[in-house]
């Protein structure tokens, strides 16, 4: 396994990532989020790439996901693990809960769907009745056994254009379609990857309730509180995974 860290927000960095060089890509596609940063984790040598830029600059419908799945495939990778930031929809997805989703739902639109859309390329149309990648996501529900962190097991994604986030009747409607979390990057982040074939699974950080799911507005001084707590979890559940596959 050759494993990549797509970090989202609030994971820029990734703390105790042992940082061997950092590598600037390009693809026929542009430019990823940010140069690639290979490291190691523990004994596991793994690369990360900052969803949104280094700075945090680039917002959801900007990121070029092409750009990151051409790259990362381009350096040998095989596995990604996507941590994403989400909103709670669902009773059991509350603040500074982790989940392993199982399926989603896509509402985004105007982005790069397909790597399968150019004169030299057959328009291709990838299996994805499980978006995610099953041997990885139990993975990662062993890591956060073993890490002592509960992880919720399944859910769905909903994945939404951004930057703002939703109004209470978009959240009731995703609710009634079955959606348990909210996120921007999700997709065509999954998709793409499964056109290159990589394994790919979601680690997501729930920082706050969706619209209309708690009394009031989304706050995001409490959000930000949610993440930095969420986000050392995350860390955590990663470093144990490394072990894990370090022991195999
Ligand atoms: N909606 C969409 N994306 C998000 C949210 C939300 O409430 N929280 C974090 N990412």
């Amino acid at each position: 396994m050759r494993l990549a860290v797509i970090g989202g927000s609030g994971l820029t960095r990734l703390d105790g990532l042992e940082r061997i060089r950092r590598v600037a890509v390009s693809t026929p596609y542009g430019e990823p989020s940010a140069p690639l940063v290979e490291g190691r984790l523990g004994d596991l040598n793994l690369i990360f790439l900052p969803r949104h830029g280094e700075g945090h600059s680039l917002p959801p419908h900007r990121v070029n996901y092409r750009a990151n799945i051409a790259a990362l495939k381009e350096k040998g990778v095989t596995h990604v693990i996507a941590a994403a930031a989400v909103g709670g929809i669902a009773a059991r997805m509350a603040p500074r809960s982790l989940a392993v989703p199982d399926q989603i739902i896509d509402y985004t639109y105007g982005r790069d769907p397909t790597f399968f859309e150019f004169d030299d390329s057959p328009v291709t149309h990838v299996d994805l009745t499980f978006p995610y990648s099953e041997p990885l996501r139990q993975k990662l529900l062993a890591a956060g056994k073993s890490a002592g962190i509960e992880l919720l097991e399944g859910g769905c994604y909903g994945c939404t254009q951004g930057p703002r986030l939703e109004t209470a009747a978009e959240i009731r409607r995703m609710e009634r379609d079955g959606c348990d979390l909210v996120g921007m990057t999700g997709m065509p982040e999954a998709a793409l990857a499964r056109e290159l074939e990589l394994d790919y699974a979601c680690l997501a950080v729930v920082v706050n309730w969706a619209a209309g799911k708690s009394e009031g507005i989304v706050s995001m001084t409490e959000i930000k509180a949610h993440l930095a707590a969420g986000t050392d979890k995350v860390r955590r559940v990663l470093t144990a995974f490394a072990e894990l596959l370090s022991g195999d």
